[in-house]
C-alpha cells in the first residue's frame, strides 16, 4: 500500500473511490459541498433521499457515472461534530478501506478535514487505513477481497509536508501494530515459547537492535524459579526474550516487560473449553513489546529502551508445577502457587526482578493477566495500575493520542492482604474479588521501588466478541493493543513532559 500527498482538488482527483468523513449534521460542507457543485447538486439530492445523515459509522456509496474523476464516492458518518476525535478519523479510513477492498477498488483518496492539526489527522487516517485493511491471510486459500494499492490524501499545499512527516510515522505505527496482531493469531502449534523467540531475534537482527535470548538452563543459573515451574508442565522449552535499543544520546533507560503465555490451559487448575478456546493470545504482551521494540531504530527516541519477554506454555502434565508448590523468583521472594492458572504474574515476578537488576529507571509491563478486569472494564479498553502517579498519567494521554482505551484501576492495600501466604511471601491468587488489583499488588512486589505501571490488556488484546469488534478490530483476531501506546509514550514524553496532546478529548 503506497501512500501519498496530494493538493488537488477532491472532485478532480482520479480515483476508484473518493472517501469523505461526514460530522453527523454537516453534510454539505467542505469537501462534499465542491464535490455536490461538480455534480451539479445530486450529491445533495441522493443524501436526501437515501436519508444519509452523518450518525456514526454509516455510510452511502454511489458511482459518479463519468461526470467527475472520482469514479465512486463513499460518504463515512463521523458522528457528533461536537464529539469528534481523532478515532472518528482513524475508524472512518478504516471504513472506507474495507469498503474499497470489498469491492476490489485498488486506488482511494481521502480529504483531510482541518479540524484538527494536520499531522494528527493524517496519522490517524493512514493508521485507520493500515489497521482496517490487515487480514490474517497466512492459512486460507483464497481470497475473496481486492487488495488497495493507492492511498491518496488531500490537502492544501502548506500542510503537504507535515502530512508527509505523518504518514510515515503513522505507517511505522501500525505496520508494528499489524506485526504484534500476527504473532497473536498465530496458531500456538506454530508460535512455541522457541519460535517467539526465533522472530524476535529476526527482527531484531533486521532492525540492527540487540537480542539476547536465555533458555531454561541459564534462567535456572539466574534463579528465576517461577518461570521455571510453569514452563515445567510442557515439553516445549522456555525462552527469556530481551531485545535493547540503544540510541547514543539516551537520557534514560525504560524496560517494557510482557507477558509471553504462547497457550494458557491453566495448568493442573484446568480451564473450561470455553475459558480455553482463545487462550493462544495469552502472549500479546509479548507481542506488543517486540513489535514496539522492531519500530524504535525507524522512530529513533533518545530513550534506552529494554524489551523483556519471557516466554513459556502453561499445560498440565506428570511434570507440571501443582497447587501448593512453593517457588522462590530471581529477586528473593518465595511463592506458594496456589493456583497454577495466575502463571502470568509468576512469569513477570522473574521478568521485573530482571528488568530491575539490568538498571530500568523506569518499568513499564503488559500482560493479559485477569479475567477481572474484563469484568471491570469490558473487553476493549486495558486496566492501569501503578506505583508512579506521573508515569500512569503520562500513559494515559499517550494511550489517549493513539486512540487506545485505557483507565485506571486503584490499588487498594488491603488487597494485598489475601496475596500474603502462611508459609511463603506470596501466593499467586488471593480468591474471586478485585483479581485485576491483586494480580497488579503481586506484581508490585517485584519492581524494586522503581516507578512502575502494569497494563491489564486481557480485554483488548483479542476480538472474541462481537461488541468489541470495529471497523479495525476484525473479530477473532489479535488488535496489537499496546503498540501505539508504547510507541506515542516512547516518542514523545521526553520533551513534551508537561504537555497534554490535542488528541486528549475524554
Ligand atoms: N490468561 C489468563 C487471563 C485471561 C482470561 C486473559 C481471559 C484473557 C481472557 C490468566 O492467566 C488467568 O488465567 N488468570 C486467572 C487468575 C486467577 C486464577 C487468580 C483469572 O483471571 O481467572
Ligand atoms: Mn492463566
Ligand atoms: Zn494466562
Amino acid at each position: 500500500m503506497e501512500f501519498t500527498v496530494s493538493t488537488i482538488a477532491p472532485e478532480n482527483c482520479p480515483c476508484d473511490l473518493l472517501i469523505l468523513g461526514i460530522p453527523e449534521g454537516e453534510i454539505l460542507v467542505g469537501p462534499a459541498a465542491t464535490v455536490d457543485q461538480a455534480l451539479g447538486g445530486i450529491l445533495r439530492k441522493v443524501v436526501q433521499e437515501e436519508r444519509f445523515t452523518g450518525k456514526s459509522r454509516s455510510t452511502l456509496l454511489f458511482h459518479t457515472h463519468d461526470r467527475i474523476p472520482p469514479r465512486r464516492l463513499l460518504l463515512v458518518g463521523l458522528g457528533s461534530p461536537s464529539r469528534l476525535t481523532t478515532d472518528h478519523l482513524r475508524q472512518a479510513a478504516a471504513i472506507g478501506v474495507n469498503t474499497a477492498q470489498s469491492h476490489h477498488l485498488a486506488h482511494i483518496a481521502m480529504p483531510l478535514l482541518d479540524r484538527f492539526p494536520a499531522k494528527e489527522e493524517a496519522q490517524a487516517v493512514v493508521e485507520g487505513t493500515i489497521l482496517g485493511s490487515y487480514r490474517f491471510r497466512k492459512y486460507k486459500r483464497a481470497d475473496e477481497e481486492g487488495m488497495v494499492e493507492k492511498v491518496e490524501l488531500l490537502t492544501t499545499p502548506d500542510r503537504g509536508e507535515e502530512v508527509n512527516t505523518a504518514i510515515r510515522r503513522a505507517a511505522i505505527f501500525a505496520s508494528a501494530t499489524c506485526f504484534a496482531r500476527d504473532l497473536v493469531n498465530e496458531p500456538p502449534n506454530e508460535l512455541t515459547p522457541s519460535r517467539l523467540a526465533e522472530i524476535a531475534r529476526e527482527v531484531a537482527t533486521q532492525k540492527g537492535i540487540r537480542c539476547t535470548i536465555y533458555g531454561p538452563e541459564e534462567m535456572r543459573q539466574m534463579g528465576m524459579g517461577a518461570i521455571l515451574s510453569v514452563a515445567q508442565g510442557s515439553s516445549q522449552p522456555p525462552r527469556f526474550i530481551v531485545m535493547e535499543y540503544t540510541p547514543p544520546q539516551a537520557k534514560r533507560t525504560v524496560a517494557l516487560v510482557g507477558k509471553g503465555v504462547t497457550f494458557d490451559s491453566g495448568g493442573l487448575d484446568i480451564k473450561s473449553t470455553e475459558g480455553m478456546e482463545t487462550m493462544k493470545m495469552d502472549m500479546a504482551g509479548a507481542a506488543a513489546v517486540i513489535a514496539a521494540m522492531s519500530a524504535l531504530p525507524d522512530l529513533a527516541p533518545p530513550v534506552h529502551v529494554l524489551g523483556i519477554a519471557p516466554a513459556v506454555e502453561n499445560l498440565p502434565s506428570g511434570t507440571a508445577t501443582k497447587p501448593g508448590d512453593i517457588v522462590r523468583a530471581m529477586d528473593g521472594h518465595t511463592i506458594e502457587i496456589n493456583n497454577t492458572d495466575a502463571e502470568g504474574r509468576l512469569i513477570l515476578a522473574d521478568a521485573l526482578a530482571y528488568a530491575v537488576q539490568q538498571g530500568a529507571e523506569e518499568i513499564i509491563d503488559l500482560a493479559t493477566l485477569t479475567g477481572s478486569c474484563i469484568i471491570a472494564l469490558g473487553p476493549i479498553c486495558a486496566g492501569i495500575m501503578g506505583n508512579d502517579q506521573r508515569l500512569i498519567d503520562r500513559l494515559v494521554q499517550a494511550a489517549s493520542r493513539a486512540g487506545e482505551k485505557v483507565w485506571q484501576l486503584p490499588l487498594f492495600e488491603e488487597y494485598f492482604e489475601p496475596m500474603k501466604s502462611e508459609i511463603a511471601d506470596l501466593r499467586n491468587s488471593g480468591g474471586r474479588y478485585a483479581g485485576a488489583q491483586k494480580g497488579a499488588l503481586f506484581l508490585r512486589e517485584f519492581v524494586g521501588g522503581k516507578p512502575w505501571a502494569h497494563l491489564d490488556i486481557a480485554g483488548p488484546a483479542f476480538v472474541e466478541h462481537d461488541e468489541a469488534k470495529g471497523p479495525y478490530w476484525p473479530k477473532g483476531s489479535g488488535t496489537g493493543f499496546g503498540v501505539r501506546t508504547l510507541l506515542e509514550y516512547l516518542t514523545s514524553t521526553v520533551d513534551e513532559t508537561n504537555k497534554q496532546g490535542s488528541g486528549e478529548h475524554r
